[in-house]
């Protein structure tokens, strides 16, 4: 590490004020920033280094602190990761104390509940977990756009649409900021692949940008004034993320204006005096080297002193709101067993019901056979570095299944689980370095199948995978397929794909395995010949190929990543004990391909590209590469929905679809106009014979007002409370003329065309239920 450098020339500024009394308050921020040196400055807007791996830190595992500086009476304050629960070491030495959180669901698996009081809900727990562990800032919510369904992290994040994310991501934000501590919302902006992440241009033409990916951003900023902004390790066109002047001042502050604090990715930060300038106001984990950055540029002049002021102003006016300040006696008792409770009804709600022939589901206590080994290894949610660290614990199906009375198949038990012990043992064996570093807790689902990678330095073989599709009933099973059809009354087949941090999926992810294919064909015609249901439970953080074999089975869930009660929440929603009311916040495509990014997307050409990044200073003399260096975002505004809607190009399901038990009416719907926006309401009544919830999605199709539009967009949604049979609700949604409006590239501004606007109620993006026009003049 290289030694800080002394710059005495810069202490001046504090020499004439007498800083012996002088102790941080909430009034005096001025008066503490002037009695500063310019060392303490830059202590100040660089982290403490980043707390895992550091023995030395007050919590282990966690992700860094800022600088406190005793004479002025500045605390540190603490970060934790985010976003699905609060990350840190669970265990320390000379201590009994489990130090594990409640490990949530994924973004993406929330998002489906299309729920923004879960939302809350979730955030608020996360926040007060993270306040009674001793914490400051949480880092989430994750909300960068699902652009393409293969980004790596596609699971922290929400939906394909803007106003869901937004409005799940504001939601969450108050939720957990309403126990006094900071949200930060990340990353900011355009951050949507992991290939070449550091390093890779998001080419984004302005409309898309302004509509599509800092809509979200807007909302989650002007409804949920979240305290920090995680900047993104991309460059957005041209200009790194976190060095980009016009995202984090002129549109965060000035145009938006939000006022609060930025903080870098981790090592997110190129040009330390540029970030600075540019209104990333913290550097984080913080180095040396970055301080030492800054202090020569301040004394070559091209860092001003009064923008390093300005930062630490910013971050001052953090600490004095955060626990750490007011010295906040926590308890550590993170109100776990509450927690669990709320994640497991969240969890099961946020199912989405896909197909149910026949009545397959809700099932009835009986005897099962579960199928595939992530039946008896279910991966609960995302296990990258933004995971939780609660020492792999979650229920499992089996066990959720069992609380409920239900037989699950003891032969298929026991295979099932010799055979991921002793592939674990292999892999562990074999990548031991990996698993310490990178995966925290061994998971071999998370080494994807079809491709080498690499991970940490060392090439992982695909071969080092385990089978998630392996039947284990052919020659060591004791009983056959066709008797286990037989002495079960259901077949339950589960099928996952993990990802994590720092790589895309790739497209054959997107495709069964030939022993998944080979599994349910077998298991399905066996099961039939029985007269026994087949149900597929998707443990997937994304879409994944369904075409070829849904008509093959009677019941398919996407169960998502539900977090550690993934068992209970699963049997909670099978028997309809729970009834799943989600609805799919992405679309589902019938082929990788079919969508309007795929074309600009790592995966593209189906190799695996990590071999072919090489850092900046590289590439000299050498081409971009396309896709890896820089990613153009041709289809603009057409991401997702607004693609295949538009272009009415088939897909698998539909963004907004979902099943449920029983049935809903909409009726007496209405939009009218209001003072400066509309009013549009419809009435919601439970038809069928169980109780249920609706989630009801607002469309709008505008008109075209000389530029391009959608056939619609989402514009609103909301979800009704749970409706007993024949009971109804009232469902009002309000909007302004500004959200209506389409962003003019040429005139540089936002605008609400003249003419016809459809708002219809939707069961999905591609199927209307009601319709009204109202005539914009
Ligand atoms: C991730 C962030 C995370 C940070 C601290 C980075 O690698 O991109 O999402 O909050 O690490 O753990």
């Amino acid at each position: 590490m290289r030694k800080l450098l002394t710059a005495v020339f810069l202490g001046a500024a504090a020499i004439n004020i007498d800083a012996q009394n002088l102790i941080l308050s909430p009034d005096n921020i001025p008066e503490i920033i002037s009695a500063m040196t310019a060392e303490e400055k830059v202590e100040m807007v660089v982290g403490c280094g980043a707390a895992w791996g550091n023995p030395e830190a007050k919590f282990l595992g966690t992700a860094g602190w800022t600088r406190a500086i005793p004479r002025l009476g500045i605390p540190s304050i603490y970060f934790a990761d985010g976003p699905q629960g609060v990350n840190m070491t669970r265990t320390r030495e000379y201590d009994t104390e489990d130090y594990s959180c409640t490990f949530f669901m994924s973004g993406s698996t929330l998002a489906t509940s299309w729920d923004t009081e879960a939302a809350h809900s979730v955030g608020q727990a996360i926040g007060y977990e993270l306040k009674e562990r001793g914490l400051d800032v949480i880092l989430g919510p994750g909300m960068n756009l699902h652009r393409n369904i293969l980004c790596g992290r596609n699971q922290e994040y929400y939906s394909e649409d803007p106003l869901l994310s937004g409005k799940m991501a504001a939601a969450w934000i108050r939720g957990a900021q309403s126990n006094g501590v900071a949200a930060s919302l990340k990353h900011f902006a355009a951050n949507n692949q992991e290939t070449n992440r550091k390093e890779n241009d998001s080419r984004v033409g302005m409309r898309a940008l302004r509509e599509i990916y800092l809509k979200g951003f807007e909302i989650a900023v002007k409804e949920g004034n979240p305290w920090t902004v995680m900047g993104s390790y991309n460059y957005l066109n041209g200009v790194h993320a976190c060095e980009n002047e016009w995202l984090l001042t002129d549109i965060l502050r000035k145009e938006w204006g939000w006022e609060g604090v930025v903080i870098s990715d981790w090592d997110g930060v190129v040009k330390q005096a540029d970030a600075a300038k540019a209104g990333c106001d913290l550097i984080e984990p913080g180095t040396d080297e970055d301080k030492n950055a800054l202090l020569a540029a301040l004394s070559d002049g091209t860092l001003p002193m009064e923008v390093l002021d300005r930062n630490v102003k910013d971050i001052l006016e953090l600490v004095v709101k955060c626990p750490s300040f007011s010295s906040y006696k926590y308890s550590n008792d993170i109100g776990r067993e509450d927690h669990r409770r709320l994640l497991r009804r969240i969890a099961a709600e946020s199912m989405v019901l896909l197909k149910n022939d026949g009545g397959a589901l809700p099932l009835k206590p009986g005897a099962v056979a579960l199928y595939g080994v992530s039946s008896y290894d279910l991966i609960p949610a995302n296990m990258g570095v933004n995971g939780v660290n609660n020492g792999e614990y979650h229920v499992s199906l089996v066990q959720g299944l069992r609380e409920k009375g239900f037989e699950v198949c003891g032969p298929l038990l026991r295979e099932y689980t010799d055979y991921i012990a002793t592939e674990k043992q292999k892999i562990e064996s074999a990548y031991p370095s990996i698993y310490k570093q990178f995966f925290r807790y061994p998971r071999p689902a998370e080494i994807i199948p079809g491709s080498d990678r690499q991970i940490s330095g060392e090439t992982v073989s695909a071969a080092m995978t385990l089978d998630l599709g392996i039947r284990q009933s052919s020659s060591t099973s004791r009983l056959t397929l066709k008797e286990q059809a037989e002495s079960n009354d259901a077949a339950i087949l589960t099928l996952s794909r993990g990802t994590g941090e720092a790589f895309d999926r790739t497209a054959a992810e997107f495709e069964l395995t030939e022993s998944e294919s080979m599994l349910i064909d077998s298991v399905s015609v066996a099961y039939h010949a029985a007269r026994k249901p087949v149900i597929v439970l998707l443990n997937v953080p994304s879409p994944i190929q369904t075409v070829s074999w849904r008509d093959k089975v009677d019941a398919i869930v996407l169960v998502g990543q539900p977090g550690e009660r993934a068992g209970e929440s699963i049997a909670d929603a099978l028997t309809g004990e729970v009834a799943p009311s989600g609805r799919l916040a992405d679309t589902w495509p019938v082929s990788y391909g079919d969508s309007s990014s795929d074309r600009n997307f790592p995966s593209e050409t189906g190799q695996d590209l990590t071999s072919l990044v090489t850092p900046r200073s590289a590439r000299e003399g050498r081409d971009l590469l396309r896709n890896i260096d820089y990613t153009d975002y041709e289809e603009g505004i057409y991401v997702g929905y607004r693609y295949f809607t538009t272009m009415q190009k088939e897909v698998a399901y539909p963004f907004g679809y979902g099943l449920s038990y029983t049935t809903f009416n909409y009726e007496k719907a209405s939009a009218e106009e209001s003072a400066g926006g509309f009013v549009v309401k419809v009435t919601v009544l439970n038809t069928g014979t169980v109780a249920g919830r609706e989630v009801v999605q607002l469309y709008v199709s505008a008109p075209s007002g000389g530029l391009d539009k959608p056939l619609r967009e989402l514009k609103g949604f909301a979800k009704t409370g749970m409706l007993a049979p024949g009971e109804s609700e009232t469902v009002e949604i309000t909007l302004s003329r500004e959200d209506l409006a389409s962003w003019n590239e040429k005139k540089n501004r936002w605008e609400t065309a003249k003419g016809d606007y459809v708002f219809s109620f939707g069961a999905s993006a591609d199927r209307m239920l009601t319709g009204s026009v109202i005539r914009i003049r």
